[in-house]
């Protein structure tokens, strides 16, 4: 298992070789700027990035659609990728993973949706879609290559089968697998500045014991779930996944009747935990929030279950999905 810092090193002492982690050199723009800000002006400097992202691509909003859309079809849905053969080819790849098994090669639209079924297809594709968004390396979280993406989806992935497990709907399920997808997203834009500014990350975690949000809001002045949902809100995403994305970390206690960021909240936890996708000493932790389970009438045992599910899962699962 990688490391993030050697052996026998201390952490506090090492942190400064972490910034040689850093590999994107466009991101240095942030840096530079960010040196002769102030704290709120990073805040807002980081706020301002959301409106350099691009647009959603109007056909990942069409599935979206198509996935909250009961009514959909299998036809509507071919006639989508006949238009994207890059989509098509990688949601193949992503269909002939050893993640689902499949004996004989998928090698078409139609087959797949006889293997996999129109409804999971449906996800799949926003998945495939979502990928090139998500894939990379985030440093800055601890992540390895390709770490981000497969814990966006493996939270997506289990989040969905234990809706389906707790007995709710199949729209239900799928709005989790979605916000599992996308509960992460403000990553993509705090990790190019948490990343640059590693040292003091770092030192920000150890300080707060692991506690991510509480050290994002001391380096930058905000965290990866506000910012997730503005870029939600920038991509006209559904009031509720706004309020999922912007909610994940936030303790339950006082919103009760919202199931899907509870599910949410214990697969990200259980995820988390397992350090699927992460170096193995980066200083989080990852606290379970007992009201969730509460909530969802989950007993905490079954989590140790789902963690030894979740790791066999996910060494299936190859990078290059
Ligand atoms: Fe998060
Ligand atoms: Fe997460």
């Amino acid at each position: 298992m990688q490391e993030y810092f050697g052996r026998n090193q201390d952490p506090r002492l090492k942190m400064i070789d972490a910034r040689k982690a850093v590999t994107d050199t466009g991101k240095k723009r942030i840096s530079a700027v960010s040196q002769i800000m102030t704290k709120n002006q990073i805040r807002d400097y980081i706020i301002a990035q959301v409106e350099t992202m691009p647009p959603l691509p109007s056909l990942v909003t069409q599935i979206m659609q198509m996935i909250s859309d009961e009514k959909s079809c299998a036809g509507s849905f071919e006639s989508l990728f006949r238009k994207d053969p890059i989509l098509t080819a990688r949601l193949l790849r992503l269909v002939n993973s050893s993640f689902f098994g499949f004996r004989n090669k998928v090698s078409s639209i139609p087959q797949a949706i006889v293997m996999v079924g129109y409804e999971s297809l449906k996800n799949l594709v926003l998945a495939a879609s979502i990928s090139r968004f998500v894939k990379g390396s985030y440093p800055g979280y601890g992540y390895k290559d390709s770490g981000l993406w497969q814990h966006s989806f493996l939270t997506a992935t289990w989040a969905e089968r234990l809706a389906v497990a707790l007995g709710w709907s199949k729209n239900e399920s799928q709005c989790v697998f979605v916000s599992g997808l996308l509960h992460d997203i403000g990553k993509l834009i705090m990790s190019s500045y948490l990343t640059e500014h590693i040292r003091e990350m770092l030192i920000s975690l150890i300080e707060a014991e692991g506690d991510l949000v509480y050290a994002e809001k001391h380096v930058v002045g905000i965290d990866h779930a506000e910012i997730g949902a503005c870029i939600a809100e920038k991509w006209n995403f559904s009031p509720r996944l706004i309020d999922v994305i912007k909610h994940h970390h936030i303790t339950i206690k006082d919103r009760r009747s919202d199931g899907e960021t509870a599910l949410l909240k214990i697969v990200d936890h259980v995820i988390n935990r397992s350090g699927i996708g992460m170096y193995n000493n980066f200083p989080i932790t990852h606290n379970l929030d007992t009201v969730c389970l509460a909530n969802l009438g989950i007993n905490a045992n079954v989590l140790l279950d789902l963690q030894q599910e979740i790791i066999k899962s996910s060494e299936s699962l190859v990078s290059q999905i």
